[in-house]
């Protein structure tokens, strides 16, 4: 079996077409597969038809080399560390945008007018609260639940208590779904915080932008004037922008699975906020504070680094590799500047744990294995510290990174929705069990 990518002459002059063909050959047989170009990045050669021409399956498990879809909304360069969202570059954004205007351009493609974001701002701030039985919902926890359980739990609780905004057929229907995600995943997030701490919940505050909104929610408490940190909720704006979409993720993906069986968005996003706890993906930040806390003082770092490199030892380096960036992340940039604004703002500069991470990463992007496996720090790598020194115990960073990610998962949902050619997603397998066998009756085994 050979391919090769071959451009189709056209028949005037020679020169080669703007569609390419693909040649796939099995035995003696040619098959020509379509190619489409991307705006920007790679083309895509058009499996869709393989098996109905060859009785095989594409297999490529993990989707190291498959597109899962057609998208218009975020654009990676792994090599180059690039990140658009809906072609604007991600440094641009975080430092001169905002995460309700991200949301925006997320949703509907273009940066929002004064009066667009105006509008849109208003309609976000009038869904932040929660109807009040969640309160009693939450009850039913024990006290020490991971927050992450309670969002998942949560998050799906909200198609039976907004059963008014499920119907995926009613654009205005799906409109009014994606606000009220978008706008209460921190009221959520905050109360599954709360409930941690066995403090009252705090009711969000219309007045307040989303980020100081939601710290108020998480640390105002009942017998104090709140006193917000425009720097912190500066920062925390910042982060939520960094971690608001990234092409097809896994939970990303999950949600959009989970979509096209037609399953109302709540249930999708409960979905993802579920993919997401895994460590491998967004449990990382989690996971990277711990073991920058494990690794302790800059003295341990080349043992750790020495347990990363050794295939007989599970141990990786949280924060660090990315099936993507081949290159630093340049959402890790950002937030190493974060890290240090926030720091600053705490007057808490000498953290250990950053010293601890800026030596890790020198020395980690200095050895030979990280560089030959093209391992950079990731968007995990700082977000823990950064969390940390706002004041979030580790097993709230996920949740923050979920309340982020949603703006992500509801506007890629949307598209899926929204495509005219959408169908249900159904992937096939290589089969190796067993061939046909008969029953044998258990006397006779
Ligand atoms: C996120 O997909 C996204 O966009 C995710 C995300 C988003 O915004 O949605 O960016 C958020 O999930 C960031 C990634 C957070 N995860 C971590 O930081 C966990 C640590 N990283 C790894 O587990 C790993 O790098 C992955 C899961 C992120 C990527 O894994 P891949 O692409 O499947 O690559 P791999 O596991 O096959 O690794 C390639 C090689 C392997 O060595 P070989 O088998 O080729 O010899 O690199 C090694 C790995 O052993 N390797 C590491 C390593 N990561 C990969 N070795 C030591 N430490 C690491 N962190």
């Amino acid at each position: 079996m050979g391919s090769t990518l071959t451009r189709r002459k056209n028949k005037q002059e020679g020169e080669p077409m703007s569609e390419t063909t693909a040649s796939l050959k099995i035995g003696d047989k040619s098959f020509a597969l379509p190619v489409r170009a991307a705006t920007i990045g790679p083309s895509v050669i058009d499996v869709s038809k393989l098996y109905a021409q060859t009785g095989a399956f594409t297999f490529d498990p993990g989707f190291t080399s498959t597109a899962s879809c057609e998208s218009a909304i975020t654009y990676i360069d792994g090599d180059n560390g690039t990140l658009l969202y809906r072609g604007y570059p991600i440094e641009q954004l975080a430092e001169r945008g905002d995460f309700v205007e991200t949301c925006y351009l997320l949703l509907y493609g273009e940066l929002p007018t004064t009066a667009q974001l105006k509008e849109f701002d208003y309609r976000i701030r009038r869904h932040t609260m929660v109807h009040e039985q969640m309160a009693r919902f939450l009850q039913g926890f024990r006290r020490d639940a991971h927050p992450m359980a309670v969002l998942v739990a949560s998050v799906g609780a909200l198609s039976a208590f907004y059963h008014d905004s499920t119907d995926i057929s009613d654009p205005k229907q799906r409109m009014v779904a994606s606000m009220r995600l978008i706008a209460k995943l921190p009221t959520l997030a905050a109360m599954a915080f709360k409930y941690n701490l066995g403090q009252p919940f705090v009711y969000p505050s219309n007045h307040l932008d989303y980020a100081t909104n939601f710290l108020r929610m998480c640390f105002a408490v009942p017998t104090e004037e709140y006193k917000p940190n425009p720097v912190l909720a500066n920062a925390l704006d910042k982060i939520f922008i960094l971690h608001a979409d990234h092409e097809q993720n896994a939970s990303t993906s999950t949600v959009r699975l989970a979509g096209s069986s037609g399953a109302n968005p709540f249930a999708c996003v409960a979905a993802g906020v579920a993919c997401l706890w895994g460590p491998a993906h967004g449990g990382a930040n989690e996971a990277a504070l711990k073991m920058l806390e494990e690794i302790g003082t800059v003295e341990n770092i080349p043992q750790f680094v020495e347990r990363a490199k050794d295939k007989n030892d599970p141990f990786r380096l949280m924060g660090f590799g990315h099936r993507v960036y081949k290159n630093y992340d340049p959402r890790a940039k950002i937030m190493q500047k974060t890290c240090h604004e926030v720091l600053n703002a705490i007057g808490h500069i000498n953290d250990p744990l950053l010293e601890v991470a800026l030596e890790l990463e020198k020395i980690a992007l200095s050895d030979e294995y990280f560089i030959e496996k093209k391992l950079y720090p990731n968007i995990d790598f700082y977000s823990g510290i950064t969390l940390k020194a706002m004041g979030f115990p580790t097993s709230m960073f996920t949740v923050l990174f979920a309340v982020a990610r949603t703006a992500g998962w509801i506007a890629q949902w949307k598209e899926m929705i929204e495509d005219p050619s959408q169908k249900i997603g159904r992937p096939r397998q290589l089969y190796t069990g067993a061939a046909l066998r008969n029953y044998v009756p258990i006397d006779k085994r």
